[in-house]
């Protein structure tokens, strides 16, 4: 992972754990409404992509059992990770595009209420994206992927058979290629092809404002038929509907370039998911704070999408920043581009080793200002902040300074289930605490299981134990029981 030219080693932040009472009294331990819904408190476990759904995309009982473990920790809310909203397939990421996933997705509604003693309300994330493939053998491309157009004629010769031309092609030097290809090309030379929400030459995407709307629309409403109590529109990141938002979308069709328009097709989802699932349930969406990429978007935008966003309708606005695909590293031959393995991706999931901003809450003051824009166009709609979250001193002084009004933390969760419980029973002492080192991001980025370092090798001979693939890693964090009254 890209890793900050300064590499300055941040040590975890100190801070003593509150006792019961002032957890108690603590606005982290305080309801807070999110449209019709009501948060106990206000601690968020944001989605993370565990790899353990089938290779069709359904719920497994290693599905089950991952959210049954944050469930146990109850937590304000548990965002199920990004759910694909199209009957396609895509690995084993989860699925909500057909009704057959249904039946396993209720279960896994039943699961989280069960094992968070109705403590927890439970989101999934919904989720669109385009294609991405491996990067090809270079000869590969030249010879077979690569379209033959007339720039590359004009540039080897005009009369020379398609056949002749890729000949040439393959014996090039690579500053020759760099001049005979266009720019376009040698993105998927060097990268793998990956489509773009500027691709208008291509139907379907041409067609994506007419598409999407419904799609998510259907999705939401088997959400609501499975028992989740909202859904999370994703809207952040990598994928189709942040490419929509960022400055870097320069569509002509209305979809793209102003504010406005960039904007006008995450709010036809909105209204189309509200639509279909009425007022009573939760719909709210993540997305970024900045792109933070050459030309992306810039907090002034995100305070613009946030009013209107909030205007619309939102329940909620959760935050994240960075995760993108265009300043990703160069993935190994036979291997897709990975969005978070560039600046931006450090961004969004920030490790110990940084510059001298640190990883802990590099989102906040953008959030504060997001928040700050909302409020003061008169809307109260809650905003839930992400990224390096790890302290209560950091949590409680994010919320009494109205910075943000929830705290979402993915990795102190991961490695820690327990910890916000943990925090509120006065046992701050016990937690885990996520080191940031992202080695449970690095198997994310493989598709293996996600695991944590601090506990994957603990009592793996604990009877029943499910492991990973490879036999050597546990797939849910050891139990805690908390003693006495919780
Ligand atoms: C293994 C893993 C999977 C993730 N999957 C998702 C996802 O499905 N959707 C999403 O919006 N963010 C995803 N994230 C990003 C987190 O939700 C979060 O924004 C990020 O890790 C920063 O927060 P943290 O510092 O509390 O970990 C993932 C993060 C990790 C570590
Ligand atoms: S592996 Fe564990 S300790 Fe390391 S960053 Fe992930 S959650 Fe934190």
């Amino acid at each position: 992972m890209w890793k900050p030219k300064e590499r300055i080693k941040h040590s975890l932040l100190e801070g003593a754990w509150p006792s019961r009472q002032e957890a108690e009294e603590s606005p982290l331990f305080h309801p807070i409404p999110v449209g019709p819904i009501q948060l106990r408190e206000r601690t968020w476990v944001p989605a993370m992509v565990p790899w353990r759904a089938t290779e069709e995309g359904f719920v497994t009982p290693q599905v089950l059992r991952w959210y049954e473990r944050f469930a146990q920790g109850q937590p304000g809310a548990l965002v199920v990770e990004a759910t694909g909203i199209r009957d396609v397939p895509s690995g084993p990421l989860l699925r909500i595009g057909h009704d057959r996933f249904l039946p396993g997705l209720e279960e896994l509604v039943e699961t989280v209420h069960r094992a968070s003693g109705g403590r927890t309300q439970l989101l999934i994330q919904l989720i669109d994206f385009l294609a991405v493939r491996r990067r090809p053998e270079p000869e590969k491309y030249l010879r077979r992927f690569l379209e033959i157009r007339q720039h590359h004629r004009e540039a080897l010769g005009e009369s020379l058979s398609e056949e002749d031309l890729r000949e040439i092609l393959v014996t090039l030097p690579q500053e020759k290629l760099e001049d005979v290809l266009s720019k376009r090309e040698l993105e998927s030379y060097r990268f793998g092809f990956r489509e773009k929400v500027t691709d208008l030459d291509q139907e379907h995407i041409r067609e994506l404002p007419q598409r999407l709307p419904d799609l998510f629309a259907s999705a939401a409403a088997r959400a609501q038929k499975a028992g989740f109590d909202g859904v999370e529109l994703h809207y952040a990141h990598a994928y189709t509907m942040a490419s929509f938002l960022s400055a870097l979308n320069q569509r002509t069709d209305g979809y793209g370039g102003s504010l406005e328009n960039r904007l006008r097709l995450p709010l036809e989802v909105y209204h189309r998911v509200r639509q279909e699932v009425g007022p009573a349930f939760a719909v709210g969406c993540r997305y970024l704070s900045r792109d933070c990429l050459p030309g992306g978007s810039e907090v002034e935008d995100a305070m613009f999408f946030g009013v209107e966003l909030a205007r619309a309708g939102m329940d909620f606005l959760s935050l994240s920043r960075g995760g993108k695909f265009e300043d990703a590293k160069q993935p190994k031959i036979g291997r897709a581009v990975y969005p978070y393995t560039g600046p931006s991706g450090y961004e969004c999931m920030p490790t110990a080793i940084s510059d001298a901003l640190g990883p802990f809450g590099r989102n906040i003051p953008a959030a504060a200002r997001i928040r700050s824009a909302v409020r003061k166009a008169g809307m109260e709609t809650p905003i839930v902040v992400a990224g390096g979250m790890s302290t209560f001193e950091q949590a409680n002084e994010v919320l009494l300074t109205g910075q943000a009004d929830v705290i979402a933390a993915a990795r102190q969760s991961l490695a820690d289930p327990d910890w916000f419980r943990k925090m509120r029973l006065g046992r701050g002492d016990e937690i885990r605490r996520c080191i940031f080192t992202n080695y449970c991001e690095g198997l994310d980025q493989m598709h293996k299981q996600v695991t944590c370092q601090l506990w994957d090798r603990l009592d793996l001979e604990e009877a029943g134990l499910a492991r990973s693939h490879d036999g050597k890693r546990r797939l849910t964090p050891p139990s805690w029981e908390p003693m006495g009254k919780d």
